[in-house]
């Protein structure tokens, strides 16, 4: 019997694993490649270190990759959960041949430090600098240059995606603060 059976552990294919560790919210980045706006939708997601760097994964299958390649710099907006229709819909088509903004009426915001633009409905936006790109592994990696959050938002729940086609919804926030405070940087 294999290991595991006894204690009601059920096996579990390896092609699923990766949806048990539920990544960060599932985020847009927005480019532009000199002509023109973008945005995809990103689940995979990392964060590098305090300061503002991140990761994202992504490859030349994609239309936005171009233009993150080549001007090196984007901005990841944060969607909540009132947009779940519009984050499927972004990343179920390309910017090779559909004006996202328009389609789905998303907002452009200028930004300060990169051309492409914040996206006005999101709860948060970040403008980024592609500071490495990792071919061998699909990994963008970015430094954040300037954050904006949307306080007046009524909407703040962001949602994971499993991997599946389904989505995990922010819940309750458990508060924890004094018992991290030595593993805390300064000011949060
Ligand atoms: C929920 C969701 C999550 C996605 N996550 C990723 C991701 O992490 N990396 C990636 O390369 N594509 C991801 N995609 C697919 C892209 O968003 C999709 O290929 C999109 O059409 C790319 O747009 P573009 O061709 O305009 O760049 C995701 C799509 C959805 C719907």
């Amino acid at each position: 019997m294999e290991r595991g059976r006894e204690e009601g552990m059920e096996t579990l294919p390896i092609s699923k694993a990766f949806t048990l560790l539920e990544p960060g919210p599932v985020i847009l980045v927005a480019t532009h490649d000199g002509h023109k706006d973008n945005v995809m939708t990103i689940s995979w997601t990392m964060v590098l270190d305090f300061s503002a760097s991140f990761a994202i994964t992504t490859g030349p299958w994609n239309y936005s990759y171009a233009a993150l390649e080549n001007t090196r710099e984007c901005v990841i907006a944060l969607p909540t959960v009132d947009l779940i229709d519009t984050i499927v819909g972004i990343g179920t088509c390309s910017g090779k041949d559909t004006d996202k903004f328009a389609t789905f009426g998303l907002t452009r915001v200028p930004a300060n430090h990169v051309r492409a633009p914040l996206i006005g409905e999101c709860l948060a936006n970040i403008e980024c600098r592609v500071v490495d790109i990792v071919e061998r592994h699909n990994i963008i990696v970015l430094a954040g240059v300037a954050a904006y959050y949307d306080k007046a938002r009524k909407e703040k729940k962001t949602i994971h995606a499993v991997g599946d086609g389904t989505f995990i919804v922010d819940g309750r926030r458990i508060n924890r603060r004094e018992m991290m405070r030595s593993k805390l940087p300064e000011g949060l």
